[in-house]
């Protein structure tokens, strides 16, 4: 069945938040990168269930981009929204940001796409709506996410061969 289009901020998650305790800490006493992995991916699989209404698995990281440390006491804010869908696949796109929550500024600390894709109840990829980008950052996302889908499946190929 063909199903209407969705608009990004139908799904988007604009604030998931972490506060970052000692624990959280690798040796050089930075936030273990897998934890911010793990949150990454967490918080796009919501995005990717909101926008398809369906189980979604985690089909591939694209790119997860560490691009300054975050520290004891900071607070992760993480946001993330679908930038494109094709038949069962969306690309969400993920930003962290530490923020110090008690002045309230906050510097970008990591960038992620991730692919997901929908199942159906035997486990198999079904159709999701289409994205219908409204900004003009929507719409930038919406056509970079092609390119990168390209270049995926171009290294998915070589990998196989
Ligand atoms: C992801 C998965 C469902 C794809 O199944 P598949 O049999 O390869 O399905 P298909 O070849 O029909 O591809 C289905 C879609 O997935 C996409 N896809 C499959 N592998 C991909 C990869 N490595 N990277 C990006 N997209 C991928 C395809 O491009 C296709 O997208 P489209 O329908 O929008 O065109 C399957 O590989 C799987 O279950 N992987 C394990 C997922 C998992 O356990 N994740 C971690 C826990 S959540």
């Amino acid at each position: 069945m063909t199903q209407k289009g969705k608009r990004p901020s139908e799904s988007a998650v604009e604030q998931n938040v972490y506060k970052i305790f000692p624990n959280d800490l690798n040796s050089e006493y930075t936030v273990f990168g897998g934890l911010v992995m793990g949150l990454c991916d967490r918080t796009a699989l919501i995005v990717a269930e909101r926008h398809s209404g369906h189980a979604c698995v985690t089909a591939a990281v694209d790119s997860l981009d560490f691009l300054a440390p975050a520290h004891s006491g900071e607070t992760l804010v993480l946001k993330a929204a679908v930038n494109r869908a094709w038949r069962s696949s969306m690309e969400i796109g993920v930003h962290v940001a530490a923020e110090n929550s008690f002045r309230g500024d906050a510097r970008h600390v990591v960038s992620a796409y991730l692919t997901f894709v929908a199942l159906d109840k035997n486990g198999a990829p079904r159709p999701v709506p289409a994205v219908l980008p409204e900004t003009d950052e929507e719409r930038r996302r919406y056509q970079e996410a092609e390119e990168r889908r390209d270049a995926r499946l171009k290294m998915r190929e070589a990998r196989k061969r």
